[in-house]
């Protein structure tokens, strides 16, 4: 077993870091204030090759492993998770999706658009009624002949504005039940599309959430994802990826929150003396930091499982129900540190609570990964 990264996964988590540490935290509170989306950080991001960092280079991808993504996902979350659920969505949901599961020509057509950052991805499958339970999709997908008629609506849509590629997941034949939806890939300006208002969200409030219309919407029969009723499996199988993303989003969360408060408790003083000698505090540090570390393991035993194409939906499930349930119990533990200084904006790590509470709650929340683990444990 060997727990060292390359060369080339400790340059890009040093990028990561060094964008994180010196671009994003410049404004971060004023965004997360102001619930302004980071039109200026994805730039960069894109410019770092960090929107479809595991992309065949053949579709203008980074053609990194998951390992490099993890420790990415990581640096940046520790800063500002709005920009990472931005990333994590275009590569773990949508750029994984159609680089997995689509036809080359579908490939060839969006792609580079969204692995260069040109374009950025959405995945819409939660619904009004259809959160946890995905199968009980609304929005219809009426077989056209030579296109597709989508009518409905979507909930909690990461990137619904400033996206522009959605992969929508529909029902098609509601007596097949889940055998009969489908995914497609629909261009936002397509007519009868609109969008509900900016969500104003408690955490991760930079990043630009919507629910989202279909009226009429006609997609092209060959912006279909697979055969027909193949539409819950791709979701899914996207759905498994794009939980080692959130795991890591999770990680890096928490982490930033330790960072700071081993800052915090060397500086602030209490009864004579720095608070990290008194063992009250000293022993939440040991605390949070273990809890960290089984979490990094978790997240990158996911990524590594992935990258040597190994099963990993079950490592992955686990990742993200550990990494997410610890960043609330870490980040509670330094708003705790940092007393009244915890609870103002100032000091970063109530924002990092309020985001942590959002990892247990989208991409599947940590009950529906303990099912997924549970029923895998106990089918057998
Ligand atoms: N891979 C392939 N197929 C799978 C699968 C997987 N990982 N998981 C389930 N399936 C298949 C099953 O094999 C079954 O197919 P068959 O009938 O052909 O055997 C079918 O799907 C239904 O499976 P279940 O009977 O297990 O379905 P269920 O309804 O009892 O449970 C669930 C499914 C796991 C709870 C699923 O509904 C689920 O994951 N729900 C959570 C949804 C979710 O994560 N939403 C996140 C939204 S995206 C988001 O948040 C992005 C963002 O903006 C940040």
């Amino acid at each position: 077993m060997n727990f060292e990264f390359t060369e080339e996964q400790i340059m890009i988590r040093d990028a990561a870091r060094d964008f994180a540490q010196r671009d994003l935290i410049t404004d971060v509170i004023e965004r997360d204030t102001n619930a302004e989306y980071p039109t200026k950080h994805i730039e960069v991001l894109s410019e770092l090759g960090f929107m479809g960092m595991m992309v065949d280079p053949k579709y203008e991808g980074g053609g990194m492993d998951t390992v490099s993504y993890i420790l990415a996902m990581e640096e940046i979350s520790k800063v500002d998770a709005s920009v990472s659920v931005i990333m994590s969505v275009n590569n773990s949901l949508v750029c994984y999706g159609l680089g997995k599961y689509c036809t080359d020509e579908q490939k060839q057509k969006y792609l580079p658009d969204l692995a260069t950052g040109k374009k950025i991805g959405a995945f819409l499958l939660s619904e009004p009624e259809a959160g946890s339970d995905a199968t009980m999709q609304r929005t219809t997908a009426e077989d056209k002949g030579d296109h597709y008629l989508l009518n409905g609506t979507k909930n909690w849509i990461t990137s619904a504005n400033a996206g522009s590629i959605y992969i929508v997941i529909a029902q098609t034949h509601p007596e097949k039940k889940h055998h009969g939806i489908n995914a497609f890939i629909v261009e936002k300006d397509t007519p009868g599309i609109s969008l509900g208002p900016h969500e104003d969200k408690m955490g991760m409030r930079s990043s630009d959430t919507h629910s989202v219309m279909f009226t009429d919407v006609k997609v092209p029969k060959e912006n279909r994802i697979g055969e027909d009723g193949f539409g819950f499996k791709f979701a899914m199988k996207a759905l498994e990826a794009g939980r080692i993303g959130i795991a890591a989003q999770a990680l890096g969360i928490a982490s930033g929150a330790l960072d700071r408060s081993i800052q915090y408790s060397k500086e602030r003083k209490a009864f004579g003396t720095e608070i990290a000698n008194h063992q009250a505090i000293a022993f939440k540090i040991a605390d949070m930091a273990v809890k960290i570390e089984n979490a990094r393991n978790l997240c990158l035993k996911a990524a590594w499982l992935k990258d040597n194409g190994k099963s990993f939906a079950i490592a992955g499930s686990m990742a993200k129900q550990y990494c997410a349930d610890i960043a609330m119990e870490v980040t509670t533990e330094a708003v705790q540190i940092h007393g009244g200084y915890g609870y103002v904006k100032e000091y970063h790590v109530e924002r990092l609570m309020r985001e942590a509470k959002l990892t247990q709650i989208y991409e599947g929340t940590s009950e529906i990964q303990k099912i997924v683990i549970s029923r895998a444990l106990l089918r057998d």
